[in-house]
């Protein structure tokens, strides 16, 4: 029972990675706040977790409407009281080669993928340093280190979660609370689903470990940084790729 008595926000609960680390957190002992853009789809998640005695709430939420933000954590402490971790997992693609990449395909995934994560962070600082104590986690991606060919405005985003993650190591470090990134390779998901098939052949032979991620590989990096085992861990960018790069 690594997250006994924790209260973890989880965004993109509904589905996917997000909907794994709702399973391995409620496992561990936390109470697990499922957000998600898909109320029903969230609401289906919490369903499944109560089953085996976890203790969750589905909610909604738009991570990149500042208000649906705030009411996603003002409902989560309304509940739990506190708040000792934030999972920034939401996030969303809309790949296009750059030439043909629309100015709205470039806003709504920056919208998502960063500015949401900024929204959520914020949002969540100040009861984190009224508890002197708290974990953050955000979700960047290979594509943001590496780049990838159609990512444009999705690897621009995965970057400046990393570059937000060590600012805010930087920031909050002295403060109790620890922020970190995990960096996923190509992860078995519906996002993954999208990808041409010789697009993924071509990123399996490249994987040393040959095989793409699945969402438990993902679910259990998430976990490692929530937990006390991580107090030392600040500022870093966890990757969990297979060796797709290095
Ligand atoms: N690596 C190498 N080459 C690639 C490539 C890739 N990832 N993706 C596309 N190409 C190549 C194609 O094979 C093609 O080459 P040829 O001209 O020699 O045939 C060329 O780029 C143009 O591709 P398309 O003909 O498919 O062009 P399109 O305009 O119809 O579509 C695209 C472009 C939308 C980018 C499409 O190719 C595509 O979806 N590619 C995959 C993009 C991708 O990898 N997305 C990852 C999504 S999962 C994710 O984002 C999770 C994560 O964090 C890793
Ligand atoms: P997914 O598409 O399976 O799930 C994403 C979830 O986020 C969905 O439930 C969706 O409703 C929710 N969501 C989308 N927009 C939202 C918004 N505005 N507000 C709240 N919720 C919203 O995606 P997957 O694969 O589980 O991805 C999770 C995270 O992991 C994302 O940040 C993604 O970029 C990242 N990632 C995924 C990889 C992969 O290969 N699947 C690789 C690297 C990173």
């Amino acid at each position: 029972m690594r997250l006994q008595d924790k209260t973890a926000i989880i965004t993109g609960a509904g589905n996917g990675i997000g909907k794994e680390a709702a399973f391995t957190f409620g496992k561990e002992g936390a109470n697990v706040v499922v957000a998600d853009y898909n109320l029903e789809a969230a609401e289906k998640v919490v369903a499944d977790m109560n089953e085996f005695g976890g203790n969750a709430i589905a909610v909604h939420v738009n991570v990149a409407d500042q208000s649906s933000v705030q009411k996603m954590v003002e409902q989560t402490i309304q509940q739990f009281g506190r708040i000792d971790i934030l999972v920034n997992n939401a996030g969303i693609t809309s790949d296009a080669m750059l030439y043909k990449m629309t100015p709205e395909a470039w806003q709504k995934v920056v919208d998502v993928n960063l500015t949401g994560v900024f929204y959520c962070t914020q949002a969540v600082i100040p009861k984190m340093l009224e508890q002197s104590k708290g974990k953050i986690i955000s979700t960047s991606s290979v594509s943001g280190v590496y780049g990838n060919v159609g990512q444009t405005n999705y690897a621009a985003t995965k970057a400046g979660v990393i570059g937000m993650t060590k600012s805010w190591a930087k920031e909050y470090g002295g403060k109790g609370i620890n922020v970190n990134a995990v960096v996923p390779g190509f992860i078995e998901t519906d996002m993954v689903a999208k990808v041409p098939e010789n697009v993924l052949d071509k990123m399996r032979s490249i994987i040393p470990l040959q095989r793409l991620g699945n969402p438990a590989d993902i679910a259990k990096a998430y976990l490692y940084l929530a937990s006390d085992d991580a107090d030392y861990v600040n500022g870093t960018a966890l990757h969990v790729d297979g060796g797709i790069m290095m």
